[in-house]
């Protein structure tokens, strides 16, 4: 009797320390985070991995942060920011396939509640400077209605740095807005603007209020122009691409390095979590490089999906280390929101990382699904568990951008002759050959020993992994053109309004 009381007495004084303890770490004001997506920038782009690319800036943070060795993206742009805003993976979203060009009527579906749309139910001010390209044939689709309270940059896939135009697969047109309106046409440099942007939100912030900022960055990226001073930096590098792309990289340190100040200026900067991630990995043809990985964005491979990742903050419990944890960008979703203290959806891909990207502590995911794609002329599917990774399809094939023989290798800087244009097929190309590689990722994480026939057991297992994630297979919503959304329909603008 007395044992029980007392028992009882003690369960309750340290139910009532925990809740204490609890309840002040609630009461903790939920961090500023601001989310630098770099485009195609692959895993030699950055300084860390790579001394000849000067970015002293993002050295510096990734080195007083946690840098990942193991962070992994979808193959291109909208299917991982298709992830990054839902939760999902793309297959789940019909978001999968490729990505959205130019006059593909669709988007994220409207039934995706995104991460900032959750982040403003528990008090964010949420503003997107960049890219989106989540689709904008209608007005549902544009950022600033799923989520955000401001946007600023452009809508497609990406343009020229200095013109903003963008004529992939249709006629040119120019893609810059702020908010609904559309930014008059200068000749200054897109990367120098949204930064000048950042910093204003950032000197305008409410500060009783949360800061989500997502930096979703025009470089590195496919176009070749570059300010001639960050070309100039890099005068003893004798190949012009590579100067050039080199140049794109220290422009992009330079726009990070004016948000960090802003943010220090404004004292905010010990309440920020910065989060530093590539899109996909390079297109070896516009002279990124994603080498030692193999093969090059968009395929299956792991220079397509494996990317430089870090993380910076005064929230984060261990520092200074390279973390080798698996994770997702789906993750980010999950991790993001529970860190903010919001809600997110309970079928969700995404995991919550905080306690092993601020603690190193081991990571709760074992697999990944690279990607599913049903549609014939397609990389196929891949998925990795554990160490093992199995690539069902065709990874050397992409489709409508295919750079025949340019996908499958291991490409360093110049490598990769053309510029990258894309090639429309002609229709007399050979069917896509159909592979099954097995790779241990993590005893060869170059990709150069496909062990298939040595493990039939494994290769049976990953492909009917595959099959039960196939349930939840949604078709992709960008599967043919529609001329309607022609810029030249729109005074040569990409506009909403025509799906
Ligand atoms: C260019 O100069 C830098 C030092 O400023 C050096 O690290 C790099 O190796 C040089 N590159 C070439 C191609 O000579
Ligand atoms: C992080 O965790 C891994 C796996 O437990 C361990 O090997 C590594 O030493 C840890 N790193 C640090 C800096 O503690
Ligand atoms: C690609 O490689 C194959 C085999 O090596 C060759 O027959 C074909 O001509 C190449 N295609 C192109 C476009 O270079
Ligand atoms: C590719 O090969 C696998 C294994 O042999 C087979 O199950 C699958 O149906 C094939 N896919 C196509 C599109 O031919």
């Amino acid at each position: 009797m007395h044992l029980t009381y007392l028992a009882l007495l003690f369960m309750t004084v340290f139910e009532v320390v925990l809740s204490t303890r609890e309840s002040r770490e609630d009461r903790r004001k939920p961090p500023h985070i601001v989310l630098i997506l770099a485009d195609d920038l692959g895993w030699n782009d950055v300084g860390w991995h790579n001394p000849e690319v000067k970015m002293p800036v993002l050295n510096q943070l990734a080195a007083d942060g946690v840098i990942f060795n193991q962070a992994y993206v979808q193959p291109t742009c909208t299917p991982t920011r298709a992830a990054l805003m839902s939760g999902y993976y793309p297959f789940k979203t019909g978001n999968q396939h490729q990505l959205l060009l130019n006059l593909h009527p669709g988007g994220l579906p409207l039934r995706f509640k995104t991460l900032p749309q959750r982040l403003k139910d528990v008090g964010y001010l949420t503003h997107i400077v960049g890219k989106w390209h989540l689709g904008f044939c209608k007005e549902a689709f544009l950022p600033t209605n799923r989520g955000f309270d401001s946007f600023y940059g452009g809508l497609t896939l990406g343009t020229s740095h200095f013109s903003k135009m963008n004529g992939i697969l249709s006629t040119p047109g120019y893609d810059f807005y702020d908010n609904s309106g559309v930014v008059p046409q200068t000749n200054d440099y897109l990367a120098f603007m949204l930064a000048d942007r950042a910093v204003k939100i950032i000197n305008g912030h409410y500060q009783e209020y949360p800061l989500f900022m997502y930096f979703s960055m025009d470089v590195p990226a496919k176009s070749p122009e570059v300010p001639p001073e960050y070309e100039a930096l890099y005068a003893n590098i004798t190949d012009d691409r590579t100067r050039r792309f080199y140049g794109k990289l220290s422009v992009m340190d330079d726009a990070v390095g004016s948000v960090v100040d802003a943010l220090k200026k404004r004292d905010m900067w010990d309440d920020t979590l910065l989060i530093f991630i590539g899109d996909n990995g390079a297109l070896a043809s516009s002279s990124g490089s994603n080498w030692p990985l193999r093969g090059i964005a968009a395929t299956l491979f792991e220079g397509a999906t494996r990317v430089p990742a870090f993380i910076h903050g005064n929230m984060l419990k261990q520092t200074g280390y390279e973390n080798n944890e698996l994770w997702h960008i789906v993750d980010l979703h999950k991790t993001i929101l529970s860190l903010a203290g919001a809600e997110s959806s309970c079928e969700i891909d995404g995991m919550d990382m905080w306690d092993t990207f601020s603690k190193n502590e081991s990571s709760p995911r074992n697999e990944i699904v690279y990607n599913i794609d049903d549609d014939p002329i397609s990389p196929g599917a891949a998925i990795r568990v554990g160490d093992y990774k199995l690539i069902a399809g065709n990874p050397d094939l992409f489709y409508p951008l295919r750079l025949i023989n340019q996908s499958d290798g291991w490409f360093n800087y110049g490598d990769v002759p053309t510029s990258g244009l894309p090639v429309l097929p002609t229709g007399d190309e050979p069917p896509p050959p159909n592979v099954t590689y097995l790779f241990n990722v993590i005893d060869d994480p170059e990709e150069r020993n496909n062990i298939a026939d040595d493990h039939p057991e494994i290769v049976q297992a990953l492909r009917q992994r595959l099959d039960e994630h196939r349930i939840y297979y949604m078709p992709a919503v960008n599967q043919v053109f529609d001329e309607a959304g022609d810029p030249s329909n729109f005074d040569g603008v990409f506009s909403p309004g025509w799906c």
